[in-house]
């Protein structure tokens, strides 16, 4: 007789040899769909992955917006190596290990003046939990405990967590999960194709949707209002870019009201936009930031808030022996993490990569809006290297024109990403212009095959 044990493990093997696919409930997919019609990849290095048929496959959004100096760089590698060689695990509370530190230093040295305070998490929902809980206690602490609302905004993405749910403002993540954090309000999005479409760069109409804040202000009283959430440029609602002069608007109103501004710089961070963070690219400076996924060029799971050191001083103030601030995660600062972050900057850093979409910007444009006139598309967006193409929705079918390009690209071996019928674009900072044209080109006869 078999021990339970076992006979469990024994079970358990036929039961994958049965369907290999059907343990695994995928995130943010079509399971049934996907299991008819597997896409596995096997394999990555540099621009490419390669699939389980053994097809090369161009990047075109970097992972999933998070591998910025291309894939299984060896340093990166190395160091993860190396890493759970030496010490796989340090315990982060009321404890720490040296890389915890060097890559927080790390990290405050490519940020904005005065954001010089890291706490690290496990990804970007956890960055933003940690964030929004922080602007809660911050008031707190220095006395304003009135300020208990949180402001995000439509189309809003900021993970998947109810602290993130709740600010965030796209449809499909918020009906089935119930009432959510209460005390939440949204200003209105900045998404205007009637005067903006087919901008090149920013554009040039809404910096006004921020004074909707004020009229979240007006309704709420700014003594209830914690923080403000927004992306910088929206991502996951399908590449949303701030009006020229929007930020700044937002700023002075939060400025005036005494309102802490968060941007989610999930996906902004570590280069996308030219500079290392959009709040550099755009020269507006938030109280708080979320970051995650180019943190660690994707390789180990890791985000962060970057706090400017005024918040964290705040907490600063009770028995030095007292906790300050009630929070953390078994794995923050993981060693393994840290280790993939500190190389990963090293990499960014030898390879100029965190200002390099700013020198392939103009190239990238231009081959973007040539995509002006083809079938289906009614907006180009860009901004460094991150490019949004909007099609209009095949009749009855949202969704379905853009998925369908999708799956045309990738059976020629081009990786793209969609929301609705929004085609992203976002690839590693290592792109060749050359491979620009790849993605633009494949992209167009996609355009031109479906319906
Ligand atoms: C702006 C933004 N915030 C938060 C998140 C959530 O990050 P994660 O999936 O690592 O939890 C994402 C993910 O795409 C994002 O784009």
């Amino acid at each position: 007789m078999n021990h339970p044990d076992e006979s469990a493990l024994l079970q358990a093997r036929e039961a994958a040899a049965r369907s290999p696919l059907d343990a695994y409930w995928m995130p943010f997919t079509a399971n049934r769909q996907f299991k008819k019609a597997p896409r596995l990849l096997t394999k990555a290095s540099g621009m490419h992955y390669w699939d389980a048929s053994g097809r090369q496959i161009l990047d075109a959004v970097a992972g999933l917006w998070c591998v910025n100096a291309g894939h299984a760089r060896p340093r990166i590698v190395q160091a993860i190596q190396a890493q759970a060689a030496e010490m796989d695990f340090a315990p982060p509370f009321q404890m720490a290990h040296p890389k915890a530190f060097e890559l927080a230093e790390r990290v405050a040295a490519i940020a904005p003046p005065g954001m010089d305070k890291v706490f690290f998490t496990n990804s970007g929902s956890e960055a933003v939990e940690t964030a929004l809980k922080m602007a809660l206690a911050y008031h707190r602490v220095r006395g304003e405990a009135s300020r208990t609302r949180l402001i995000g905004r439509e189309r809003g993405y900021h993970g998947v967590n109810f602290g993130g749910i709740s600010v965030g403002g796209i449809a499909a993540n918020r009906k089935m999960f119930g009432n959510m954090l209460g005390g939440v309000d949204h200003i209105r999005h900045t998404h205007d194709l009637a005067r903006n479409a087919f901008s090149v760069g920013l554009p040039e109409h809404g910096a006004e949707a921020a004074d909707d804040l004020e009229r979240l202000v007006a309704l709420h009283d700014a003594s209830t209002i914690a923080a403000v959430i927004v992306e910088p440029v929206a991502g996951s609602t399908g590449v949303l870019l701030p009006p020229r002069g929007y930020l700044e608007r937002l700023r002075e109103i939060c400025d005036r009201h005494g309102i802490l501004l968060i941007f989610d710089e999930v996906i902004t961070g570590f280069g996308r936009t030219g500079q290392p963070f959009a709040a550099q690219t755009f020269g507006v400076l938030p109280d708080l930031m979320t970051l995650a996924k180019g943190l660690t060029n994707g390789s180990v799971p890791m985000g962060a808030v970057l706090a400017q050191g005024k918040v964290h001083d705040t907490f600063m103030t009770g028995p030095e022996k007292a906790i300050e601030f009630f929070h953390g995660y078994t794995y923050s600062a993981h060693p393994l993490a840290c280790a993939a972050g500190i190389a990963t900057l090293d990499t960014y850093a030898e390879e100029g990569l965190l200002t390099r979409a700013g020198e392939l910007q103009d190239y990238f444009a231009q081959a973007l809006h040539s995509l002006e006139g083809e079938p289906h598309v009614i907006d180009l967006r860009n901004v460094g290297l991150v490019g949004g193409i909007e099609l209009a929705p095949a009749p009855g079918a949202p969704a379905q024109r853009a998925f369908d390009v999708f799956i045309d690209c990738y059976e020629r071996g081009l990786l793209l990403r969609t929301t609705g019928d929004i085609i992203a674009l976002s690839p590693p900072l290592i792109i060749q212009r050359g491979q620009i044209d790849q993605i633009v080109e494949t992209l167009r006869g996609a355009l031109r095959r479906v319906a």
